[in-house]
């Protein structure tokens, strides 16, 4: 008999579904320890924190394969370090990375900095256009990477014929879904390999911890974990802990994010001063159809362009009472940034222009306060 696959909350809360003995905690807990008494002459595998062997980061990790519905997954001590060690376990020197031009501008700088050092190429595509992907594959192609929803601009990318071309021509699909989280999207249902993210962002959702997260087949993951021990990336006890807490309200923060997201989004449609609204849930978003067929929920950011371009949010921001401005994502409390001086800065203004992410640009983070708040602090602030 198979056992009933759990609702994402309920993993979200509590992992596997095992009866707990008499008398054990019901919080998790801490096992705040770099190191682990040793039987003496075992051979067996030892337990030490920066080998993800602690019993805090095990849990955690387990927890989140089930939410990503993948065999394995590895926690690490960012969402930065996910994604290098995601690829550095599957790319070698000699190797061509094909990559989304639509992503977040730092792992634009690990592609073009660091694996360039390394004699890894990266090229770039549009990822909406499937007949792109398939023209700029090499010989020398390994993998695949893609983000979705994007980095600022929302854009939901289609996973799954990018994932049929993977499949057909050999090579690993990576997403990063830190946009989504595992709620509102399962890049592994819809074929990717990999699944990538920033935990500092909605997986703990409480802007008090930098960590991040890969999710995969067992080996590959094995391979991370190598990787991951060698470079000193291992996620520190307390910090997992902390997301592990975070999950557990998970489900019920992304319901709160998907309404304030789309309640804000609805009401800066109608605003004058607003001049462009880009949110996946609104009917004008170029991938509303493909959203709404992907997503469970459309997600709490929200792009937005102001009539008076740069001057305007620059005032905007100054005016902000309730919404703080600081870069970063996915609390529980709205943050407001624009990427021109922080996830983007490293891109010349030409090239955000180009890629749609005009100086002025405001990436809104809706936090779960009350909606009507967050509008009407926009509201104060923008008149
Ligand atoms: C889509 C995406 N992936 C990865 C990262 C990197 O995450 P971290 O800051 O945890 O290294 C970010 C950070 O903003 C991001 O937006």
């Amino acid at each position: 008999m198979t056992a009933r696959r759990l609702g994402i909350s309920t993993v979200a809360v509590h992992g596997a579904a095992t009866r707990r003995p008499d008398w054990a905690p019901v919080a998790p807990p801490i096992f705040q320890s770099s190191t682990f008494t040793n039987p003496v002459g075992s051979e067996e595998e030892i337990l030490y924190s920066r080998y993800g062997t602690n019993p805090t980061q095990v849990a955690l990790a387990k927890k989140y394969a089930l939410l990503e519905g993948t065999e394995d997954a590895l926690f690490v001590a960012s969402g930065s370090g996910a994604t290098a060690l995601a690829h550095l376990a599957i790319l070698r020197p000699g190797d061509h990375l094909l990559s989304s031009e639509w992503i977040y501008g730092g792992t634009r700088q690990l592609f073009d900095q660091e694996f360039a050092r390394l004699g890894i190429e990266v090229s770039y595509v549009r990822p909406d256009r499937v007949r792109e992907w398939r023209k700029s594959m090499r010989k020398t192609t390994r993998a695949i990477f893609i983000e979705t929803p994007t980095n600022p601009l929302l854009r939901v990318i289609d996973v799954r014929p990018v994932a049929a071309l993977a499949r057909d021509s050999g090579l690993a699909l990576l997403v990063d879904a830190t946009f989504a989280s595992p709620v509102n999207c399962r890049p592994a249902e819809l074929g990717a390999d990999v699944v990538i993210t920033s935990a500092t962002k909605y997986l703990n959702g409480h802007s008090d911890v930098i960590a991040g997260a890969v999710a995969g087949s067992t080996p590959f993951i094995e391979e991370v974990r190598r990787l991951m021990r060698m470079w000193g990336q291992s996620i520190d006890p307390h910090a997992a802990w902390l997301v592990d807490r975070g999950l557990r309200t998970l489900a019920v923060r992304m319901e709160r994010h998907n309404a304030n997201g789309l309640a804000v989004a609805r009401w800066a449609e109608k605003q004058r001063w607003i001049t462009k609204v880009h949110y996946p849930g609104l009917d004008s978003h170029p991938d509303h159809e493909i959203a709404t067929e992907l997503l469970s929920g459309y997600g709490g950011m929200v792009g937005l362009e102001l009539r008076g371009g740069p001057e305007a949010a620059m005032r905007l921001l100054s005016r902000l009472n309730l919404i703080i401005h600081a870069p970063s994502l996915a609390g529980v409390e709205s943050l407001v940034s624009e990427p021109r001086l922080t996830s983007h800065r490293e891109l010349s203004p030409a090239e955000r222009e180009r890629l749609g992410i005009p100086d002025g640009f405001l990436r809104l983070s809706c936090g779960i306060e009350d909606a009507e708040d967050i509008i009407g602090d926009l509201e104060q602030a923008g008149k």
